[in-house]
């Protein structure tokens, strides 16, 4: 197995220009678009749509008008729509539901991958699942995705795909790989890592420590999310 890992939004934007078309992505956006759909599809959702834009999320909703619409700007609910991005919402509501989301950026990393042969949804809460998925299925050939925050490199997405890395045997790791898996066996615990990172702090000012450490629990659900045809939905393992 190869890997190579792609540490922010400046790199992600320059994906539809790579060959991914034998790639299995990993998308982490940890603190919280992937964390929250990880924790919905193990809280029954039926699929999630990821947009790029709140135009497109009303669009789509137009054509799947049972959908939720979710996502945020900035971190806080977008008005009109039926849910924010906090993974305790889509532990309440998402059950049985399809689910349109918008995020600033992890939906946009998502769908940055639409040309990959496959795109899996990582978060630290399945981290074990999705290393057992990447190892079974063979893949060869892995490109892990830290969607970041706003421009910049997020620390927790970082330290997550390094984590993963560290659960494959891989045969050729590129320099961020080996970088990443430095950084994640430098520091073992992913609670202290989301409460140091500049989004995890951001997030406790703003009274959401609890969601803090739910995305801080490693391996906690056994789900695979994947995306195709833009849609995601719960991988049987
Ligand atoms: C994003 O996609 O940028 C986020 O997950 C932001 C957030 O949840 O606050």
């Amino acid at each position: 197995m190869e890997i190579d890992v792609i540490l922010n939004p400046a790199e992600i934007a320059l994906l539809p220009q790579r060959d991914l078309s034998n790639a299995t992505c990993v998308v982490f956006d940890v603190l919280r678009a992937t964390s929250s759909m990880i924790t919905a599809l193990a809280h029954g959702a039926a699929e999630i749509h990821p947009v790029r834009t709140i135009e497109e999320a009303q669009e789509l909703k137009l054509r799947l008008p049972d959908a939720l619409l979710g996502g945020e700007r900035q971190g806080d609910p977008i008005p009109g729509f039926d849910l924010g991005n906090s993974p305790f919402e889509y532990r309440e509501k998402s059950s049985g539901r399809r689910i349109i989301s918008t995020t600033t950026n992890g939906t946009i990393a998502l769908r940055a991958c639409d040309q990959a042969r496959r795109v899996l949804v990582g978060a630290i809460l399945n981290l074990g699942a999705i290393a057992t998925e990447l190892r079974q299925s063979g893949t060869e050939n892995v490109v892990l995705i830290c969607a970041g925050t706003f421009a910049d490199f997020a620390l927790e997405d970082a330290w997550a795909a390094g984590a993963l890395i560290l659960k494959l045997k891989a045969r050729s790791l590129s320099d961020s790989a080996r970088g990443m898996a430095a950084l994640a066996a430098h520091c073992s615990d992913p609670a202290t890592v989301l409460r140091q990172a500049k989004n995890g702090r951001a997030l406790i000012v703003k009274g959401r420590e609890k969601e803090v450490e739910w995305c801080a629990r490693e391996s906690e659900l056994n789900i695979v999310g994947e995306m195709k045809s833009a849609a995601i939905r719960r991988t049987e393992s």
